[in-house]
């Protein structure tokens, strides 16, 4: 074959080509019939092996700017479901699809981000502390005895460093730390929401853990009660279980808060109606955060003048509401990095 022989039959296909789109054929057809594997164009450019470097450079530079002509049109006349087309060409769809290794936001993030969300909704603002704390601002400023058993070495890490006052650096042991350190930055009035990770020298079961995630809440200005307390924790509850979901206080104690309490959740699965209800056990009820008004020694270690202001503060267990929003019965799942768990989508 000659190269003008070549170029005759480049001719011949061209021609065809447009008589196929007169005559309307489908691009499937076209794409087969001309850039397929055996397609006329195909066939045609693997016949240029006869040629020396020079023509087949040159013929295949036309025979490109064919092929590149056909692959226009096809693109541009794809119908609809083109992108479906481009790519599923040789492919069977009714046949079972393979499961892609996609990543997911892992349930305790989630689950930070909507009490976030909700928080943000109701005007506070975000602060952050050290998890490497002094014993001053986990335990001291808030009000604890110097010899409450909180501060036992069975309840909590110590480091083996000393701090400017002579005492052991620890890690905290709750989010409460942050109440003092925003309250020495700022003057009030404050809204502020803290959540990281604690550690307590705790068993680990299927509803404890050694390191977990709080978020701390508080809230101080001229008259803040505990009804406001318990009307930001309600709008909260709301918000993140849905309209029937109900919250109730029992007294407890905490030494940096005056009154102090335990705060339950209705139980969104039963209703309280399940007694095997497997989340709150048939009470009805679940212990999520303990919370109350801040104590006025709290406030004078900070130099707030308790006369002229007050506060609420609150701490919740992150993994708390995650398994309550998830129906998780076992927090350790979340910290075992299962793929069954982690590839949910949630
Ligand atoms: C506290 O840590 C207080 N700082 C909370 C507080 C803040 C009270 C402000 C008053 C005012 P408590 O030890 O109860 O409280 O822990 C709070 C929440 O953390 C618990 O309700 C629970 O949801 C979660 N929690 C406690 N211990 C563990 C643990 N070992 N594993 C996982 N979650 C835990």
């Amino acid at each position: 074959m000659t190269p003008q022989e070549w170029l005759n039959k480049l001719s011949a296909i061209e021609e065809r080509f447009i008589l196929t789109l007169k005559e309307k054929k489908s691009v499937d057809f076209i794409k087969e019939s001309f850039i397929g594997r055996k397609g006329e164009l195909t066939l045609l450019l693997r016949e240029l092996g006869v040629f020396s470097v020079e023509e087949k450079k040159k013929l295949g530079q036309k025979g490109n700017e064919l092929k590149l002509k056909i692959l226009s049109y096809i693109e541009e006349n794809l119908d609809e479901f083109c992108g479906f087309k481009k790519y599923s060409f040789d492919a069977d769809i009714t046949l079972p699809y393979k499961r892609l290794n996609y990543s997911n936001i892992h349930p305790l993030t989630l689950t930070l981000n909507r009490i976030i969300d909700s928080f943000e909704k109701l005007g506070f603002s975000i602060e952050l502390g050290p998890l490497v704390e002094e014993d001053y601002y986990n335990f001291e400023a808030l009000n604890f005895s110097p010899h409450h058993p909180a501060r036992d070495m069975q309840d909590t890490f110590y480091i083996d460093m000393k701090d400017d006052t002579g005492k052991n650096y620890l890690l905290r042991t709750h989010t409460s730390p942050v109440q003092i350190r925003s309250m020495l930055k700022y003057k009030p009035p404050l809204k502020i929401i803290s959540p990281g990770k604690v550690f307590r020298s705790e068993a680990v079961d299927a509803t404890h853990s050694f390191v977990f995630n709080q978020i701390e809440g508080f809230y101080v200005d001229k008259n803040v009660s505990m009804s406001d307390l318990k009307w930001t924790l309600e709008c909260f509850i709301k918000d993140l279980f849905g309209s029937s979901a109900k919250i109730r206080f029992s007294p407890s104690y905490f030494p940096f808060v005056e009154p102090g309490a335990q705060v339950e959740v209705s139980c969104v699965f039963c209703g309280g109606k399940d007694k095997n209800c497997r989340i709150c056990r048939g009470k009805g009820w679940i212990e999520m955060l303990g919370a109350g008004v801040i104590h006025p020694n709290v406030l004078k270690n900070c130099k707030y003048n308790p006369e002229e202001y007050s506060g609420f503060a609150f701490g919740a267990g992150i993994e708390r509401f995650t398994m309550l929003l998830f129906g998780i019965d076992d927090m350790r799942v979340l910290y075992e990095n299962d793929l069954r768990v982690l590839r949910q989508v949630f």
